[in-house]
């Protein structure tokens, strides 16, 4: 028994049997990351799949392995080459974090990754839940992974009431996911717990319309019991995006090679260090600062919306195509990028969509 914000709680003892047993039967299997205990191919795996579904993970993490074997190879690479293959996997903090982390292993742990939890979180990047992640499959250490999926499966299993929007509560249900552990885990014991956490909230105890027919724990859910599995996890407050509108200036220099203007965003906020074509937050202060003559040849392409984190963006691309290259201080501080040479630069991917259709086709693929 543990007494939980208010709520007591009696553990179900057979949900970490009951789990291995599903995930070995029943779990995912096959992917390339799974089986190996190297934990750089771990942390990589795991630090992509932070906000990125799996079957997009898969070609950015053979292509970062064929490029970057190892941390020394990740940490020794300049960082426009990682933001560049990076670039479309979103969520760029992770990319700059994870090239900070690589060096830290190289320079303070002498090329090794910490074998612990507690040690792994000292890393960039890595937070309490990626770092259970890596030391459970790389180090069988008995520690739990508690990320957004694996909340709503304890919540529901556990019917458990507390207001995940507070701080307390998320403490309580981290303790519970500690005391939920198999006893006694072999090393391979907490690879399948893990994982299968992972997946029963990716498969099975999925957001909206969970599949209880099919799950393991049917015979000891409590939120099922009580009827609504739906109306776990309980958070008093929800995430509520900004809608906010760009106005981003594509001037595009058809003299020659084909080329763009492009800035590099700044160390912080929105897109930072991505290249990114001038952005303003009206149509006036786009034009405010450019020849009345290129205004008047300004093309608005289509709006297309972009959903960040915290914020709804609206974009609305104003081309510009230029014969010959203007004069110094015409155009807002950035710089010219061949068409050609865009897939070596990290781009927003709105931004490399709306550049890969001004272009003649094929251009990126050369990269
Ligand atoms: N999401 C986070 N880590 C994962 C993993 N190891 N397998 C599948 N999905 C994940």
């Amino acid at each position: 028994m543990s007494g939980v914000v208010g709520q007591r709680v009696d553990l179900p003892r057979d949900f970490a049997p009951l789990l291995i047993e599903w995930q070995r039967r029943a779990g995912r299997s096959g992917m390339p990351w799974q089986g190996s205990r190297d934990p750089y191919r771990v942390w990589l795996s795991e630090v992509m799949l932070q906000q990125t579904q799996v079957s997009t993970v898969l070609g950015y993490y053979a292509q970062f392995l064929e490029r970057f074997p190892d941390v020394q190879a990740l940490a020794a690479a300049d960082a426009d080459e990682v933001m560049a293959l990076w670039s479309g996997l979103g969520y760029y903090s992770r990319a700059r974090n994870l090239h900070r982390c690589a060096q830290a292993v190289v320079e303070q742990h002498g090329g090794e990754f910490p074998s612990t939890a507690a040690g792994l979180e000292t890393l960039p990047g890595i937070g309490a839940s990626t770092a259970a992640a890596i030391a459970s499959f790389c180090f069988g250490e008995r520690v739990s992974i508690v990320d957004g999926n694996v909340r709503r499966v304890l919540t529901r299993l556990l019917a458990f009431e507390g207001d995940l929007a507070q701080t307390k509560s998320q403490r309580a249900l981290w303790a519970l996911a500690q005391a939920l552990l198999p006893d006694n885990p072999a090393a391979d014991d907490m690879t399948a717990y893990t994982q299968g956490l992972m997946d029963l909230g990716a498969t099975v105890c999925t957001r909206s319309r969970p599949a209880c027919g099919q799950c393991p724990m049917q015979g000891i859910c409590r939120g099922l019991q009580a009827g609504e599995p739906q109306r776990f996890p309980v958070k008093s407050r929800t995430l509520k995006r900004r809608h906010e509108s760009w106005w981003l200036l594509l001037v595009k220099l058809a003299d020659g090679p084909e080329r763009f203007w492009l800035q590099r965003r700044p160390a912080s906020g929105i897109w930072a260090g991505l290249y990114c074509p001038p952005v303003f937050e009206s149509e006036q202060a786009a034009h405010a600062g450019l020849p009345s003559a290129w205004v008047d040849r300004l093309v608005a392409l289509d709006a297309v919306s972009h959903s960040l984190t915290h914020r709804e963006l609206r974009l609305h691309p104003l081309l510009l195509e230029l014969a010959s290259a203007p004069m110094p201080g015409e155009l807002p501080e950035g710089r010219w990028v061949d068409a050609a040479r865009l897939g070596q630069h990290g781009l927003p991917t709105p931004v490399k969509l709306l550049l890969q259709a001004l272009q003649t086709p094929d251009l990126f693929a050369q990269t």
